[in-house]
């Protein structure tokens, strides 16, 4: 959840570490801090609470040179946000950040003696003084050592006091990818701070030691043999990590879902049908399941609830979502001939990791629906099926989700044409159905203005609910969470239907209602639910497709998208519910970005 870097070459170091700080500060933002070597080798530590902004501050008068360092921005697991808490931790010899949990760092601060020496909260600062106390001078041997004891996941980068130049690094779960460039050695826990210094990387392999210098970065395995990792290079430069003029983040990814999904859709095209050669992806994977279970978190899990809504009565064969923390502890049932869909945009959310290794061992095929290229879920996986969305900064998912969808759509075509549920006739119709989004979604965009007037009498409020029945229901779900996640409106979504079971006690005229329509077999029963909460005072904001019949005096706002085919309609909703949560998040005052309390990868359980 943390963000990591650290640089060594002949550029000013204390400028890379700030400036890729800002790029990660989206993995976390409670407090930042760098470490650099300074006057020959001494290393100063420079760390505070709050953004890297206010790190920034701090620094904005060091002026002694530094060539190598280390950066590191928090999300707080162990210990409040204070700045004893916050990294670089030091301990006698060594200074490291760190990305993770260890977990036995109780264990760990008895063993070696260690109450009497802390002074932060933290475990990182534990295992800072186990790596000391292993330390006699061979980097490699006490990260060895170090390891061996360690229980957890972790991302380290470590500086070593009479080791000046050098940087060392080790990991297991939580990412990492390094680069040497000609502007010298660089490490990161994300592309988004390589891409400007380089295209080429390496995801740094799970338990090996890396060793940066100026001139070069080696690896090692924990026996001391070099190895040498596969170079991979991306294909988005810096200009997809900026706003571009944008405000925030979240509205430049809104606005760019209509070309991420031909990039996502239009490669796998062949014949007018879905095809995945180049992907790899043989149709006997398709064809021999009996089963589907379908394994993600938070909004990648909701595009998974569009996908089973769809894909089950389509393919008649049983289909689960679950979170993917709880998957485990569910004791599901797999079989070799289960097909575990894992949906992820960062590749690395801990518990969907968790969850497809668990799959995997139960004999399940796996195929991933993953956007970040060598992540871990897509590294770890039978299949890849990898959406290109290009980064996601924003904390709050748009374009991720969408292309999540459109993948899962595709899979869902190419399943039921190989299972000899569509014909290719209408397997060529879906893929049209499904391109018609893409124009439908940029209507709405530009409709934006309208939605931002209509979001106003939401802000005042500190509830809403969102209802719908069947698809319309999954979408919900992703427009209550965007919500909440960025405007800090209470925000639940509902099945339609079950309203009366309880929830409706809640509705008053304090409590506004987004309801969506947009499924014809059931829009009079909808629209039934709709009368019921207006009965009741709400301020409805109806949501129905063009062509709807629905009486105008129904809802307080009614906002029509395009006329596409009722399976597709997620599309243009989605816009629509994250403009309402842009809008309301703006219209608050707060930072739309980077909502309180939130990362946007969550590498810890
Ligand atoms: O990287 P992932 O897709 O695995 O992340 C899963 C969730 O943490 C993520 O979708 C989260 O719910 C969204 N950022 C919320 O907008």
């Amino acid at each position: 959840m943390c963000g990591i870097i650290g640089y060594t070459g002949p550029l000013s170091a204390r400028k890379i570490l700030l400036e890729g700080l800002s790029q990660l500060e989206y993995r976390g933002y409670d407090s930042a801090g760098i470490a650099c070597v300074e006057d020959g080798a001494a290393v100063r530590v420079t760390k505070t609470t709050g953004k890297v902004a206010e790190l920034k501050k701090l620094c904005q008068n060091d002026r002694e040179e530094t060539h190598c360092g280390i950066g590191h921005t928090r999300w707080a697991t162990h210990g409040g946000v204070t700045r004893e808490n916050a990294h670089p931790h030091q301990a006698g010899r060594v200074t490291l950040i760190h990305n993770g949990i260890i977990e036995n760092y109780h264990q760990l601060t008895k063993e070696y003696h260690l109450e009497g020496k802390l002074v932060s909260q933290t475990d990182s600062e534990v295992a800072a003084w186990v790596l000391d106390s292993l330390y006699d001078g061979d980097p490699k041997a006490a990260i060895r050592r170090f390891v061996e004891k360690l229980e957890g996941s972790y991302g380290f980068c470590i500086l070593f006091a009479d080791r000046p130049g050098e940087i060392y690094a080790i990991r297991r779960v939580s990412p990492l990818v390094a680069a040497y460039t000609r502007a010298g050695s660089i490490i990161a826990s994300d592309l988004t701070a390589l891409i400007p210094y380089t295209k080429k990387y390496m995801v740094v392999p799970e338990d090996q030691i890396v060793k940066l210098t100026p001139y070069q970065v080696r690896v090692f395995d924990l026996d001391g043999r070099e190895t040498q990792p596969e170079i991979l290079e991306v294909n988005w430069d810096t200009d997809a990590a900026m706003k571009n003029g944008f405000p925030h983040f979240m509205l430049k990814e809104i606005h760019e879902q209509p070309e991420a999904l031909k990039n996502t859709i239009l490669p796998r095209i062949s014949k007018g049908m879905p095809d995945f050669s180049d992907d790899g992806i043989p149709d006997e994977v398709f064809k021999q399941c009996s089963q589907v279970h379908i394994v993600a978190c938070g909004t990648a899990m909701h595009a998974g609830m569009v996908a089973r809504a769809l894909m089950e009565p389509l393919l008649r064969v049983p289909v689960s979502v679950s979170i993917a923390s709880e998957f485990r502890y569910e004791d599901p049932l797999i079989d070799e001939k289960t097909l575990t869909i894992i949906i992820s945009q960062s590749g690395e959310t801990i518990d969907t990791l968790a969850a497809m290794r668990l799959a995997k061992e139960a004999g399940s095929k796996t195929l991933a629906v993953v956007n970040v290229k060598g992540s871990t879920i897509a590294r770890e996986s039978d299949f890849v099926l990898y959406t290109h969305a290009g980064p996601e900064i924003a904390v709050a998912s748009t374009k991720a989700y969408s292309v999540q969808l459109a993948a899962l759509y595709l899979i869902i075509c190419r399943m039921a044409y190989v299972r000899g549920k569509m014909s290719g006739e209408e397997s060529a119709a879906f893929v049209k159905d499904l391109l018609d989004v893409i124009p439908a979604m940029e209507a709405m965009i530009r409709r934006k203005e309208e939605i931002r007037q209509m979001v106003r009498p939401l802000v005042e409020k500190p509830d809403a609910f969102f209802i719908g029945r069947n698809l319309d229901y999954a979408f919900s779900l992703e427009g209550a969470l965007k919500l909440k996640e960025i405007s800090y409106i209470h925000a639940d979504a509902y099945a339609a239907g079950e309203l009366k079971h309880g929830t409706i006690a809640l509705i008053s005229d304090e409590v506004p209602v987004i309801a969506i329509a947009t499924q014809e077999r059931i829009f009079a029963k909808s629209i039934s639910n709709v009368r019921e909460v207006k009965a009741r005072g709400a301020y409805v904001i109806l949501i129905t497709k063009e062509s709807a019949q629905a009486d105008e005096n129904l809802a307080d706002v009614h906002i029509h998208i395009p006329d596409v085919h009722d399976r597709f309609t997620v599309f243009p909703i989605a816009v629509v519910l994250q403009l309402i949560a842009y809008y309301a998040s703006l219209l608050k005052g707060l930072d739309v970005d980077q909502p309180r309390n939130l990362a946007k990868s969550v590498t810890v359980e």
